[in-house]
């Protein structure tokens, strides 16, 4: 393979520049010489090297006028990659150099294994652009968190948006976890009363005694208590969107008091004789199946129906994977922009690695494992390595996974042999990562109890580290 790299050795000492090139050619590269700077770009028209090592002072044409020259003549993508070689002291030179574009310099005499790991890494950089998939254009259009994907089922998500401009109809946005429903009911918010307020709250957050004073408030001296009035969320939306996350974990009794505000429009804060009315849209969301819940006598069903008038399924992200470019393009500028990272490109392999992933944990898993990766990355570039050390490859066929039993084939084994507790210890922090360390979810996907999994966490001293 290496034989396909052409490098040039530009230097007046042709002691060095035999050495470095009897060495190197040794190593299966293409080696020219030239020792001098105007013979040196001579042969960089001649014979287009993919690397030049370039000596700083030179008679005739110094490397810092061929480097100049190179500039004014080559367009960046056609330059071969410098690496300067610089007398000790020349640092001043070296700086300049680096700023005309140079990749690397390294002070002579430089022994022949850091010239060859250099070169090797620097190639390295080439082979990785030749395999780019995307390039981030840093300012073509500044990120904003809005909601991606072209899918016709990401479509017909905003045609549904589109029809509830000018009503106050309930929505019910169902979908998997991490799908982006909080992403859709934020949409229909800014599609709708954009001016208006955005108040979200999560039913299974907040405690059952409460929920009715947070909602509905109350006057004062209602209760023990409630020493001045309170402005509950149905008073505070105003004409705006009140999102009811977790619909599914409202409690039962509170059921009912929710369809009366919903069918009247009205409500009477806890202890209040007068009525407010309510101007906002209820946007409800769940990852349940809420009509099986009603059907079971677990959530009412009257209040399912009321809720159900206009329903949006969030796609899970394996149903859509025509926007998985998008996406990891979105997440990177996203990276970029909120962890100050400085991701420009993707290679193709890495795009293709994380299309293979079949994403249980949907759009959140992606963008978790993109800011992650982009956190980690040593270099302006993700690559499939950037990603394989927390996202273990699945099998395709992964989606029948519940139905079938687990075998020792849908492991993937580690390399080296290794005590059970770091197996456990790695896959219970894999399994968190997965779910964005979502505890619950954790232990149900483990078969383990949710203290067992508190008490590993500790034992293993695991923490959320992104
Ligand atoms: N279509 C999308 N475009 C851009 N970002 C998205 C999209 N969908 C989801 N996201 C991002 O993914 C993350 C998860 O989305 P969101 O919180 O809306 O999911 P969810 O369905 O409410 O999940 P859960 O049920 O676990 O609460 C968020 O950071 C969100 O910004
Ligand atoms: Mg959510």
């Amino acid at each position: 393979m290496k034989n396909k790299w052409k490098i040039l050795i530009v230097d007046d000492d042709l002691s060095i520049s035999r050495s470095y090139q009897k060495y190197l050619g040794s190593e299966g590269y293409t080696v020219f010489t030239a020792d001098d700077g105007r013979s040196g770009f001579m042969m960089i028209e001649k014979e287009r090297p993919d690397l030049v090592l370039l000596d700083i002072n030179m008679p005739v044409k110094t490397g810092l006028e061929l480097l100049e020259d190179l500039n004014r003549v080559f367009e960046k993508k056609d330059m071969p990659l410098i690496i300067m070689l610089t007398a000790y002291g020349d640092l001043d030179a070296a700086i300049k150099a680096m700023s005309l574009g140079a990749y690397e310099f390294l002070t002579k005499p430089v022994p022949l294994e850091k010239l060859r790991s250099t070169v090797e890494c620097a190639l390295e950089t080439l082979t990785l652009k030749e395999r780019v998939a995307y390039f981030i254009e840093p300012d073509s259009t500044p990120f904003k968190d809005t909601i991606i994907g072209r899918d016709p089922l990401m479509v017909d998500i905003y045609k549904t948006i589109g029809t509830l401009k000018g009503n106050k109809a309930t929505v019910l946005v169902t979908g998997e976890s991490g799908t982006g429903k909080e992403m859709v009911a934020k949409a229909i918010h800014e599609n709708t009363v954009p001016g208006e307020p955005f108040i979200a709250i999560n039913c299974a957050a907040i405690p059952e005694n409460l929920i009715e004073s947070e909602l509905m408030g109350y006057v004062k001296g209602a209760f023990t208590g409630a020493t001045a009035n309170h402005d509950g969320k149905f008073e505070l939306v105003k004409g705006g969107t009140l999102v009811l996350d977790e619909i599914s974990e409202m409690p039962y009794d509170f059921q009912t008091k929710l369809l009366r505000v919903i069918q009247e429009r009205d409500f009477y804060p806890i202890g209040a004789s007068d009525k407010k009315r309510f101007n906002g849209r209820i946007v409800a969301l769940t990852n349940k199946n809420l009509k099986e819940l009603a059907e079971n006598g677990k959530f009412r069903e009257d209040l399912f129906y009321r809720l159900n008038v206009i329903s949006i399924s969030v796609p899970p992200l394996r149903n859509h994977m025509n926007d998985l470019e998008m996406l990891i393009l979105h997440f990177i500028k996203k990276a970029n922009f909120t962890q100050n990272t400085a991701i420009q490109s993707i290679t193709k392999e890495a795009v293709d690695y994380l299309r293979s992933h079949t994403w249980p944990g949907n759009i959140r898993e992606l963008e978790n494992t993109i800011l992650h990766a982009s956190v980690k990355a040593k270099d302006k570039i993700l690559t499939r390595d950037s990603f394989s050390s927390f996202l273990v490859p699945e099998k395709k066929d992964q989606s029948s996974a519940g139905t079938r039993q687990n075998t020792v084939d849908d492991l993937v084994m580690p390399e080296k042999l290794m005590p059970l507790r770091d197996v456990e210890k790695n896959y219970i922090e894999f399994v968190l990562r997965q779910t964005n360390w979502h505890k619950g979810k954790t232990a149900e996907l483990l078969g383990i109890t949710r203290p067992t999994l508190d008490k590993r966490i500790e034992e293993f001293g695991l923490h959320k580290d992104v």
